[in-house]
């Protein structure tokens, strides 16, 4: 597809904006688990400018860095090119169907991306993650539980709001309970549900039963 140049994270990239640059916590949580289940083949699903790549590649994963924003992806080759391990990267729109074959992946890590939409285009990606991850493979996932209180936000559809200012100015935030993350991803087999950042954030680890 055509770089989506319009779309808010572009210019987040494009800008220099995104502070995080280093691995959450939770990367170095999850890394045993992923080794502990043979995850070899891992997809970052709204990787952005790869903060995560290098480290897992690092640790001996062969990723796929998937994301919309071409400066993202751009930022994440240069960072890549001290990686000893295979990545490979794609520019993708995940409010469609993903751009990988069925099963292709042991697991995957996607986090702070998905909620980054509308319900039914999440409910989409949600499906997708099924199609591409293999019986018994592994996933993370983290979305937003709450709202930043630096902007103001407008309600466009039940749970999912619009920033009015600030960078990430109208795109769709849908905000996660616990219940609703465990009803929309009920297709997998929830293994945990946690809360960072007092609810904030809500990581969900599961499999594909
Ligand atoms: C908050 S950033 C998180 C980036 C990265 N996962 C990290 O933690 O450093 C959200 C990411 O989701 C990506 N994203 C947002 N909407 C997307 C879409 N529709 N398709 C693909 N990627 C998208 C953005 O470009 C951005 O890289």
């Amino acid at each position: 597809m055509m770089p989506d140049i319009e779309h808010p994270w572009e210019i987040i990239y494009q800008q220099d904006k995104w502070p995080q640059q280093d691995p959450v916590p939770l990367f170095h949580e999850v890394v045993p688990t992923l080794q502990s289940r043979n995850c070899q083949r891992i997809l970052d699903l709204g990787c952005g400018n790869g903060n995560y790549l290098v480290p897992f590649a690092e640790k001996g994963f062969d990723m796929i860095g998937a994301d919309i924003s071409p400066t993202g992806l751009n930022i994440s080759r240069r960072r890549l090119a001290s990686a000893t391990m295979p990545v490979s990267l794609v520019q993708c729109d995940f409010r469609l169907p993903l751009p990988f074959r069925k099963s292709s992946f042991d697991g995957i890590w996607s986090v702070q991306s998905i909620h980054h939409a509308r319900i039914d285009a999440i409910r989409l990606v949600i499906q997708e993650l099924w199609r591409v991850l293999i019986p018994n493979g592994f996933m993370i996932v983290s979305v937003a539980g709450g709202l930043d209180d630096e902007y103001p936000y407008k309600e466009i559809e039940p749970g999912t709001y619009v920033p009015l200012e600030g960078p990430e100015r109208g795109l769709p935030h849908h905000i996660f309970t616990e219940d609703e993350v465990r009803k929309e991803f009920k297709m997998f087999a929830i293994e945990a549900v946690y809360s960072r950042l007092n609810g904030k954030i809500l990581v969900i680890l599961a499999s594909k039963r």
